[in-house]
This record gives structure tokens, C-alpha cells and sequence, in this order.
């Protein structure tokens, strides 16, 4: 039987956790606060952010919402992040990407201050991520190994396989793969072979944003597959990157879409929000 890896369970678990250290934080006079701050009108961004605010509140956490127009210039981002990243009363800070193209996201998310940056996308984060080092820890590859973690499966030794090298998924999940003794191969859609490349994997981690791009004759059996995809099908469904019903039969476990990565990314955002107001009383 194939072990359904359920990212909404643990991430409730996790989040009941939460719960706990924010009553601890407020109890010392420590509101836990987030500062979210989303350009534009993008759909699925403010979808995201809806979330990420409704599930913060659930937990106990403050959240502070800057909402700018896509007509936002560099300037007027600038000028924010440079105040809440001195505000003592903020902990961590999310600017929610896309950026619309008059705004360099790499100058961006290199001005938050790196001891708020939930997302650990700064430049000084990702580089200590890749040293061993991890100071803040990229919010969805980070939920994928807890996700592994919870199901005991050991990645020491396995050949992982990656399917996309966002900045975002693939390059930090690949760096925390490697921290933790697997054998990373990172492929995209450049890749001539890559189909020869993911039938090879242990595990197989799909980020690429295709819907249902791999089939059950990209995987060997028995694999372990995480679909980190959220894609609308021709019918309209909400799939992943990976052919569930196809594949699904022939792997150990797998993670379903919805209900396995996606929930976990909101967690660990919110864990490490909590984390980082705890420094406060370290
Ligand atoms: N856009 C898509 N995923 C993410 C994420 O994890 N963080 C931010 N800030 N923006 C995103």
C-alpha cells in the first residue's frame, strides 16, 4: 500500500504547537508579529496571502498588511522595509513574489534585514544555507523535510532527485538535501534527459509548475515522490506536477495535491516567525 504523505495533518499538529509558544511570548509581554507585504494584483499571490494572515491569527501571531499598487515603485518599498526592518515590534518579514517588472526582486529581498528574513531568501541566508549553516531556512524545501522527517524517510545516502532549480524550491532544497547526506541531482526544464535522469531517483521531488508533467514511466518503483505543483488541469482540477493516478500505484508513498506540500509551506513561514521572536528572550 502506498503511504499518502499528509502535509495538512502534520501541519495542524505543528501548528497547535505554535499555539502553545505564542501564549508563552505573550505571557512575557512578546507579541509574535509578521509584516506581509504584497505588490499588485496577482491572483494567486493574494490568495497566498489571505492564507498566510488567516493562519498566522489562528496560531496567536500578530500580522501587519501592506497592500501597494502594481504602479509601486523600488523607492516606495525601499522606504518600508528599511522602517520594519528596525521595528522592534516585527520579527519577521514576507514580501510575497512575484514582484510586478519595475521592481528588482533581488534588490528587494537583499534590503530586508537578514535576521527577519522569514523566507530566507537574503543573500547572506542563502549562502549560510549553503555553507551548513542555516540561519532561516526557505519555508516550503524546509516543509518537505519535516514532511519527510514525520514519515521516517531517512534521505542519508538516497540519490534525490530534483525537478526544478527556483530559487524559491529546487537550489535551497537542493543545499538542504546535501546537509542532511543525500545524493542531489537538480534537473529543469533544460535538462535533455531528464526523464532518464528522474526514473534513476529515490526520491523525487517535483517543482517545476507543469501540470501532471511526470508519468508513471519517469519513476522507477518504489520511489518517493513530493509534488511541490499547484496547477489547474484542462478540466480545471487542481493538480500537481506529478500524474497522481498514474503514479501513486507504483511508489512507497507520495504527497497528494492538495494536502501535502502546500500546507506545510504556511507552517514552517509561521514556525520560523515564532522562532524568531523567541531570540528575543534567549
Ligand atoms: N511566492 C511563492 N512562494 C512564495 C514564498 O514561499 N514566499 C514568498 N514571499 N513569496 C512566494
Amino acid at each position: 500500500m502506498t503511504e499518502i504523505i499528509d502535509g495538512r495533518a502534520l501541519s495542524h499538529k505543528i501548528r497547535q504547537q505554535l499555539k502553545q509558544r505564542t501564549v508563552l511570548l505573550r505571557a512575557r509581554g512578546i507579541i509574535p508579529a509578521l509584516a506581509v507585504i504584497l505588490v499588485g494584483s496577482d491572483n494567486a499571490s493574494q490568495i497566498y496571502v489571505r492564507n498566510k494572515h488567516r493562519a498566522a491569527a489562528e496560531i496567536g501571531l500578530a500580522t501587519q498588511d501592506f497592500k501597494f499598487p502594481d504602479t509601486t515603485t523600488e523607492e516606495e518599498l525601499l522606504e518600508l522595509i528599511t522602517k520594519l526592518n528596525v521595528d522592534p515590534k516585527v520579527h519577521g518579514i514576507l514580501v510575497q513574489l512575484p514582484l510586478p517588472p519595475q521592481i528588482n526582486a533581488a534588490k528587494i529581498t537583499a534590503a530586508i534585514n537578514p535576521i527577519k528574513d522569514v523566507d530566507g531568501f537574503h543573500p547572506l541566508n542563502v549562502g549560510q544555507l549553503f555553507l551548513n549553516d542555516p540561519q532561516s531556512l526557505p519555508c516550503t524545501p524546509h516543509g518537505i523535510m519535516r514532511l519527510l522527517a514525520e514519515h521516517q524517510i531517512n534521505v542519508a545516502g538516497k540519490h534525490v532527485v530534483i525537478v526544478g532549480r527556483s530559487n524559491i524550491v529546487g537550489r535551497p532544497m537542493a543545499a538542504l538535501l546535501l546537509n542532511a547526506d543525500a545524493t542531489v541531482t537538480i534537473t529543469h526544464s533544460k535538462t535533455s534527459n531528464l526523464r532518464e535522469l528522474t526514473q534513476q531517483a529515490d526520491i523525487l521531488i517535483v517543482a517545476i509548475g507543469r501540470a501532471e508533467f511526470i508519468k508513471k514511466a519517469d519513476v522507477k518503483p518504489g520511489v518517493v515522490v513530493v509534488d511541490v505543483g499547484m496547477n489547474r488541469n484542462a478540466a480545471g482540477k487542481l493538480v500537481g506536477d506529478v500524474d497522481f493516478t498514474e503514479v501513486e500505484p507504483i511508489a512507497t508513498a507520495i504527497t497528494p495535491v492538495p494536502g501535502g506540500v502546500g500546507p506545510m509551506t504556511i507552517a514552517m513561514l509561521l514556525e520560523q516567525t515564532v522562532r524568531f521572536a523567541e531570540r528575543k528572550i534567549g
